[in-house]
């Protein structure tokens, strides 16, 4: 059967998540609606409610707070439908609860599920069928990896690792900018620096001949440069610090559910 797939909210998140979908199904498979408006989908609802009564599965990408004020609206026609929602720190009973839904998937996707290099990790209601679990993963699948986690406390994890990730690379980024700049080149050559440094790093090791650990090995050699600089890292216990910062960054995950 071919099933129909519409998104609520069509930001950043649900206007990536409908480009991406366009590439693995039919246009006439896909339904959108935003409160907004749209010119870029084909299916575009006359309201929430009416694409939840179009389409098989729902995917909801409106912000969190945005939840109270839909589930008046959907509760009555989302019972029968696969609900996806990425909505962060909103957990599957709460779901389940307020939309009146019982196969549930909340999925936690990163920004990079834009350029389809995405991390998402998922989890399924016990009421999820495998044919729902089925499809979830080739959706997610098209944006990059995906992993379903075995708790829902993961997605804690996930949060911080992934979905706070792309932040911490564009942090290094712009640390090994502003340095470039101290020791004399200008922002345009400090910034080329930096960004192509990440990114062909990024390549290499997408290559999968080494694993990062083997990479770091592979640039530092005995009494040399990096090896100075590793030293330093090591000094100072960057590990630590960075270990830190992810156990802060899951706390504030699970706070915010
Ligand atoms: N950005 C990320 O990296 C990321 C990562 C993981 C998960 N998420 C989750 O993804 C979700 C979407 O985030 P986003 O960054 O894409 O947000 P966004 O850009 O603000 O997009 C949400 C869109 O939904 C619209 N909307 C709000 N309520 C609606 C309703 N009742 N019916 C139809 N449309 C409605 C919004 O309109 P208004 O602006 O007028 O309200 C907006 O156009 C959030 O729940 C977030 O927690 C985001």
């Amino acid at each position: 059967m071919k099933q129909k797939i519409g998104i609520i909210g069509l930001g950043n998140m649900g206007g990536a998540f409908y480009q991406g979908l366009g590439k693995i199904f039919p246009a006439e498979q896909l339904w959108g609606y935003d409160k907004n408006g749209s010119d870029k989908v084909k299916n575009f609802a006359d309201s929430a409610r009416d694409l939840v009564e179009q389409v098989d599965v729902v995917i909801l990408a409106i912000k969190p707070q945005s939840l109270g004020d839909s589930a008046a609206e959907l509760k009555d026609v989302c019972q029968s439908k696969l609900v996806i929602s990425m909505l962060a720190g909103v957990p599957v009973g709460k779901l389940q609860k307020t939309l009146g839904a019982k196969r549930v998937v909340r999925c936690m996707p990163n920004l990079p599920i834009k350029v389809g290099q995405g991390v998402t990790g998922w989890i399924a209601s016990a009421e999820t069928t495998d044919d729902d679990k089925k499809l979830a993963r080739k959706i997610f699948s098209a944006f990059g990896y995906e992993t379903e986690v075995a708790e829902e406390k993961m997605l804690d994890a996930i949060t911080a690792l992934s979905g706070s990730g792309p932040a911490y690379y564009f942090y290094l980024c712009s640390v090994l900018t502003a340095q470039a700049q101290e020791m004399g080149f200008n922002e345009e050559e400090a910034r080329a620096i930096a960004e192509n440094t990440f990114q062909g790093a990024a390549k290499l090791l997408e290559g999968g001949n080494l694993s990062s650990e083997e990479w770091v090995q592979a640039v530092a050699s005995k009494g040399g440069t990096t090896e100075a600089a590793l030293d330093s890292f090591a000094q100072d216990k960057l590990d630590e610090v960075i270990r830190r910062a992810l156990e802060k960054a899951g706390k504030r995950s699970e706070e915010l559910s």
